[in-house]
């Protein structure tokens, strides 16, 4: 079997006590605003995959001292002044969060540089922050609304901005890019995101509003260094929960993991999925801290459940996790889902084409897909297409089909999830 792909065994059994890997949204943030503040960070937990890495490459190529004591970072802050624009393009490799979230933060200061990325990335929209950046007064180019794309920095003044499409990574873009503007920047959502940079902005020290529906910085605060943790990522222990949530006798408990409010829409789905989900979130949070804890899902039943458009947002990195769930019974179907085909891959044709490959019956549409999983999978050759979220998606419905399976490209896995298949084996031995 060629290196990349790994086989996976249908499960006679699921269950197990984990800690997901560290938050990825919440460490990009925590490493580039520890970067600009005064002082040092200490950061406990960070997320170990390539696209954490990919952020932390990119900030020593600025200038920035990081000691890495996995999962233990130190960050040398530099001060909002103190980075320096580099020689060559900053790689954000396969992270459209480093590209994004670093394109806005180095909007706000004297700086140019260039950011490229690998097929994937290159091939994703970034006029979506580009335009934005522009209004505030950045120059920023790009190849026909891609990358490389080029930021000339400074001078920026805080604007209110609508966002087109609902986006952490947009209005995450246009408040770091707010943190080094002239007076307020506000970002008014047509439906909630995750709320980690206004959070995190918090957490180091700047003036921060935070609403429902509108976020809003005041530019020049200077940031001090933190020592803070990092719950695990919930989007990656999602994983787990629907393998426990789908096999006969399942159960995981996750420790430690993340409970911010605008991530945990997933639970309140698996429980209509027909999961028996317990929640102990840890008490005493510093202003700015994020919410973590415990959370146990055993198998209940499996019911049918349908996602609305709205719920989107809140579910946008858990949709495939969900459709490798409704393989082991039920039915799935999700809707007002169009930004899946502007992920890591086109993730509605390439998660259908995937499960399909397994046995499952799949019908795509424009903008969802719909997964009716009345009978056992048959297990077959499924291809990640370059994809992390899609490797693990495949491997969690291989473990409910009746014969073997291969998972292409699996090791796509190594930029959320490093370790994901030794979790896996463990979980079923
Ligand atoms: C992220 C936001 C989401 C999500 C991505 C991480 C973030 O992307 O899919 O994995 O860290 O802000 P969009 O903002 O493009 O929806």
């Amino acid at each position: 079997m060629p290196p990349n792909d790994v086989l996976v065994r249908p499960a006679a059994r699921f269950g197990g006590r984990v800690r997901a890997p560290g938050d990825k949204s919440i460490s990009h943030r925590y490493a580039m605003l520890a970067a600009v503040a005064d002082g040092n960070s200490v950061l406990h937990g960070f997320a170990p995959g390539a696209d954490a890495r990919a952020t932390c490459a990119c900030l020593r190529a600025l200038g920035v001292e990081i000691r890495a004591d996995f999962p233990t970072l130190t960050i040398i802050g530099r001060g909002p002044g103190g980075l320096c624009s580099p020689k060559e393009p900053l790689d954000a490799l396969n992270s459209g969060t480093t590209a994004r979230l670093m394109a806005g933060l180095l909007a706000g200061l004297p700086l140019t540089v260039t950011f490229v990325g690998d097929p994937s990335l290159s091939r994703r929209p970034m006029e979506r922050i580009a335009a934005p950046l522009r209004r505030m007064g950045a120059r920023v180019s790009l190849e026909a609304g891609h990358l490389p794309m080029r930021v000339e920095g400074g001078g920026l003044e805080g604007i209110d901005y609508e966002p087109a499409v609902a986006s952490a990574q947009v209005k995450s873009a246009v408040l770091l890019a707010g943190l080094h503007a002239r007076g307020r920047t506000r970002v008014i959502e047509p439906v909630p995101t995750r709320n980690h940079t206004g959070l995190a902005l918090r957490l180091f020290g700047a003036a921060v509003e935070l609403s429902g529906g509108a976020t809003a910085v005041e530019g020049g605060a200077r940031l001090h260094g933190v020592d803070a943790r990092v719950p695990g990522d919930l989007s990656s222990a999602t994983f787990w929960m629907a393998a426990a949530a789908g096999m006969a006798g399942g159960w995981v408990e996750i420790e430690g993991v993340g409970l911010n409010p605008t991530r945990t829409a997933i639970l309140g789905v698996l429980r209509r999925a027909g999961a028996n989900v317990e929640v102990s979130a840890e008490q005493g949070l510093r202003d700015g801290e994020e919410p973590r804890g415990r959370i146990s899902v055993r198998h209940g039943s499996h019911r049918s459940f349908t996602i609305a458009p709205e719920e989107v947002p809140g579910l946008i990195d858990e949709l495939p996790a969900l459709a490798a769930l409704a393989t082991f019974g039920g039915s799935m179907s999700v809707t007002g889902a169009g930004e899946l085909r502007h992920k890591e891959s086109d993730r509605i044709a390439a998660l259908v084409r995937g499960l399909t490959a397994l046995g499952a019956d799949v019908d795509e549409q424009n903008d969802g897909f719909e997964v009716r999983g009345g009978r056992p999978l048959r297990g077959g050759t499924a291809d990640a297409s370059g994809d992390h979220r899609l490797a693990m998606a495949f491997a969690t419905a291989a473990l409910g089909a009746v014969g073997p399976s291969v998972i292409q490209g699996a090791d796509a896995v190594d930029v959320s999830y490093p370790g994901f298949f030794e979790t896996l084996a463990a979980l079923t031995a």
